[in-house]
């Protein structure tokens, strides 16, 4: 029997990149996918159809997480079609590279929104879904950035840092539940946002990890799923790194 056969998991942000990749994971290994993106796009769609054929009952929707109201849209059809959620992965996340000084309100609003807001909206309206599994798993997506920050990335920093703070108080509510709440952080990886850093930069960036490369996407995705898994029942609100040995 596969490790997630029956459960129903929702993956935010699974169009692409970290998201995409911690979904065919759990599909392969058994799980119904909730796909979600901001938008309709070649991208969410090519995934969606992926996703599909490996497991065929998943969904997709989709929700901005700019706008509050598509967020509770996407929750009501969630629940109208799922009785429960044994899964929940806040992945989505949005980056603005700019120094404090130079950073307009308006990117600042973006990223707070979408990585903080995202996550603590989605959480609100789907637990009392989640509440009904009998052993439910959280795991928000952090950063390295919040635990050390970075030159140029204040606002994303500063809400890295705010999810590992959420993950560690819910942790702590929820635990008689059986639900666990978990953070990742992952440093360099090879796949979504991580390929726009600039190329000289990362590879100077290289060198100073001590395993010599980036983190592969499917390595960061093993690492949630075994947070998903009942072999994990034990580990709750932590902020676990995966970055190579870098800090
Ligand atoms: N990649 C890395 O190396 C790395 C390292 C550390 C932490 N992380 C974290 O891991 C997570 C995934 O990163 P990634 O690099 O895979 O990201 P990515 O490739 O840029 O994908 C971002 C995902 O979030 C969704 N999203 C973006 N803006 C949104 C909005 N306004 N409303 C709703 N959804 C939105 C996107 O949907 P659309 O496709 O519709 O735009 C997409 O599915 C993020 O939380 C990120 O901070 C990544």
């Amino acid at each position: 029997m596969k490790r997630f056969e029956g459960k129903i998991a929702i993956v935010t942000g699974s169009s692409r990149g970290l998201g995409k990749a911690i979904a065919f994971e759990l599909a392969s290994e058994g799980a119904t996918l909730i796909l979600h993106a901001s938008k309709k796009s070649t991208e969410s769609t090519k995934t969606f159809h992926q996703i599909k054929n490996i497991s065929p009952n998943s969904e997709l929707y989709f929700a901005n997480f700019l706008n509050h109201d598509e967020i509770v849209a996407m929750m009501r059809l969630v629940q109208k079609k799922f009785r429960r959620v044994d899964i929940l992965i806040n992945n989505a996340g949005a980056i603005k590279r700019q120094t404090f000084l130079k950073m307009t309100d308006e990117e600042w609003d973006i990223v707070t929104k979408v990585n903080i807001y995202g996550t603590y909206f989605v959480t609100k309206l789907l637990l009392p879904s989640i509440l009904k599994s009998t052993a439910g798993r959280i795991v928000n997506m952090s950063s390295i950035c919040g635990l050390v920050g970075e030159y140029g990335l204040t606002g994303y920093c500063m809400s890295k840092a705010a999810i590992i703070g959420f993950t560690k108080a819910l942790a702590k509510e929820i635990a008689k539940y059986n639900i666990t709440v978990n953070a990742i952080c992952p440093a360099f990886t090879d796949a979504g946002m991580a390929n726009e850093i600039e190329r000289n930069f990362l590879q100077q960036s290289i060198q100073s990890i001590p395993l010599k490369r980036v983190g592969k996407k499917e390595e960061v995705a093993k690492l949630v799923t075994f947070l998903c898994s009942e072999d994990a029942g034990y580990i709750t609100g932590q902020a676990i790194s995966i970055n190579g040995g870098l800090i």
